[in-house]
């Protein structure tokens, strides 16, 4: 039987991830699950996302998924052990390969990191980075203002340029040349975010890269079938589609809310 991938995000910002993952894998069924009713996750504690976390992987098992990718940065930092120690299948968060990519990339050694509170304020990145290459500076800052610009499709807007120069003016004093997009929402601000750092930044874009870490991990890769997409958000599907489209740049499939009982079910 031909088993889909699993993505879940706190809402509509894994779209970016979902996006990498479908350009790479056209054949591919994918599941996707946004949990709408609860994001968002960034400012709540490592306890609730973990629990969060562990439900919404409940829901993705029951549609048989082969692997999970924790398109989530937030849940990523702090769900990722836990979800691992529970689970049957291969369980990819964005850190790794997040860590990897930037380590790669520095010339100078100084590297930032952008995401949500919770994201900055676990270490996870700053740790992983640290464990992977030990004389590396790390400069971090949440960036929280980001998620809804993007929401409100500002990020090509003055506002957007205004906030970004608020949040990276420190990094860029501090002579980073990497800088990590540690949230699900920030690829889609490269273009401002490029523009305030007058392009001498290298920016990781953590979407692309758990697509590409998806290639070494994958037991076998499908070259047959038409990659079905099923998605499913426990709240509000109108604002997801709205959002989601202009994200994915075309229409989205099929659609339905769950609804958590003892563990999410359709209704
Ligand atoms: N998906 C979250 C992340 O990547 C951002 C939105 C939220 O705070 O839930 O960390």
């Amino acid at each position: 039987m031909k088993k889909p991938i699993g993505i879940f995000d706190s809402g509509v910002g894994g779209l970016t991830v979902f996006r990498e993952i479908r350009k790479k894998f056209p054949h591919e069924d994918i599941v996707y699950f946004g949990d709408t009713a609860r994001v968002p996750y960034g400012p709540k504690s490592p306890a609730t996302i973990i629990q969060y976390s562990l439900q919404n992987v409940r829901f993705l098992m029951q549609n048989q998924v082969k692997i999970i990718v924790v398109a989530c940065n937030t849940a990523s930092s702090f769900a990722l052990e836990q979800l691992r120690e529970l689970l049957p299948v291969p369980v990819i968060g964005v850190i790794e390969p997040g860590a990897r990519a930037a380590l790669k990339q520095t010339l100078n050694q100084r590297i930032g990191i952008i995401g949500t509170y919770g994201t900055v304020n676990s270490g996870a990145y700053q740790n992983e980075i640290r464990k992977l290459g030990e004389a590396i500076t790390v400069i971090s800052r949440a960036c929280p203002m980001f998620v809804p610009l993007v929401e409100e499709g500002l990020e090509n807007h003055a506002v957007s340029e205004q906030m970004a120069r608020e949040y990276l003016s420190e990094m860029i004093r501090e002579n980073i040349d990497t800088l990590i997009l540690g949230c699900t929402h920030y690829p889609i601000l490269k273009e401002t975010i490029l523009k305030v750092t007058e392009n001498k930044i290298k920016l990781v874009d953590s979407a692309e890269v758990i697509a590409s870490s998806l290639i070494d991990i994958l037991p076998e890769i499908e070259t047959e079938g038409d990659g079905k997409d099923l998605f499913f958000v426990s709240d509000n599907e109108d604002n997801f589609r709205r959002i989601a489209e202009r994200i994915i740049g075309s229409e989205l499939g099929s659609l339905q809310k769950v609804f958590l009982g003892e563990s999410w079910f359709v209704r």
